[in-house]
């Protein structure tokens, strides 16, 4: 009887413990039962490159990155997809007859949990206004072109930053100042929060509400607690809300694919299983 070899994917940051991509990948592997393995490795800034050109000898068909190396990565990789080329920053990467590739799944994962969850939103026209200017803040916006949108306005504490990302973007885009973000409030479409406020329950980016219209969306990036401020206050002005931990288990789903072979699902039970690891910790 030949032994299959058993595929094997991991996830690297520094430091590493707190990924819970494990837990993730873990199920999926248990689910579709299938011969692999997803691990954590502790990887420092100065053995990025070193550990990405030998993916394959160390025996990983691929990894996905955490921070602080997901620029690292970008720069390393040899063949980008369009999300990593927009954002900067790869956080799944592959080989590719022997060559490195990278993509970033964070605009996938914010996209499709957007449809999956307010799949309305979409149907209302309106500016959209994305919260931050960071590399998360770059995926969202990319997302949100590629859907169409060509009103999306950009507030950032450091304005210079929100500037440098509209330039980026180009047409389409506007950079805000943070203070002018309650004023432009009462017509979006859509509320991003990808800054960190709120997370860990530290701070909040004091959106109100109040003035905001019925069908106005509320989507929050962070993830840890489940249910943000931001979201909560949202929730009780009547707003659908978007919570942070779908994007998060969507975007593991295109490296799971690559690596594994089947495209997994993100079911109920593994939202229950992730939202009582954040809850216990
Ligand atoms: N759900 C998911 O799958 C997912 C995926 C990616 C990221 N995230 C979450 O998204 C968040 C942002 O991640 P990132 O990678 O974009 O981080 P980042 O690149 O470090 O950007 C952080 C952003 O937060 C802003 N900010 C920080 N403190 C602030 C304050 N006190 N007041 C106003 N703005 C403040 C920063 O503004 P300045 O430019 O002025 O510093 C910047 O725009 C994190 O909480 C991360 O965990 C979630």
């Amino acid at each position: 009887m030949t032994e299959t070899a058993i595929t094997r994917a991991c996830v690297i940051g520094w430091p590493i413990t707190q990924s819970r991509s494990p837990l993730i990948h873990g199920y999926w592997l248990k689910s579709y039962g299938i011969n692999g393995r997803y691990t954590k490795e502790a990887i420092a800034a100065d053995e990025v490159e070193a550990f990405l050109s030998m993916l394959d000898a160390r025996g990983f068909v691929g990894c996905n990155v955490t921070v602080p190396h997901k620029i690292a990565a970008y720069q390393v990789a040899f063949l980008k997809d369009a999300s990593a080329t927009a954002v900067g920053a790869a956080n799944t990467l592959w080989l590719e007859n022997g060559q490195l590739a990278c993509a970033n799944t964070d605009t996938y994962g914010f996209m499709t949990n957007l449809a999956a969850t307010a799949p309305a939103w979409s149907a209302y026209d309106g500016p959209v206004m994305v919260l931050g200017a960071g590399g998360s803040a770059r995926a969202v916006v990319y997302g949100l072109l590629q859907a169409g949108r060509r009103d999306v306005r950009v507030y950032n504490r450091s304005l210079d930053r929100a500037e440098g990302l509209a330039r980026q973007f180009g047409a389409g885009v506007s950079a805000h100042a943070w203070a002018a973000r309650n004023a432009h409030a009462r017509d979006a479409a859509l509320i991003v929060n990808t800054t960190t406020l709120g997370m860990n329950g530290i701070g909040d980016p004091a959106i109100d509400f109040a003035v905001a219209r019925s069908h106005c969306v509320a989507a929050d990036l962070v993830y840890v607690p489940l249910e943000t401020a931001f979201l909560r206050d949202a929730k009780d002005h009547g707003l659908q809300v978007v919570g942070g931990l779908g994007m998060l288990l969507h975007q593991a789903v295109p490296g799971f694919a690559r690596w594994f072979g089947v495209t997994p699902d993100v079911t109920d039970d593994l939202y229950r299983l992730i939202a009582r690891d954040i809850e216990g910790a």
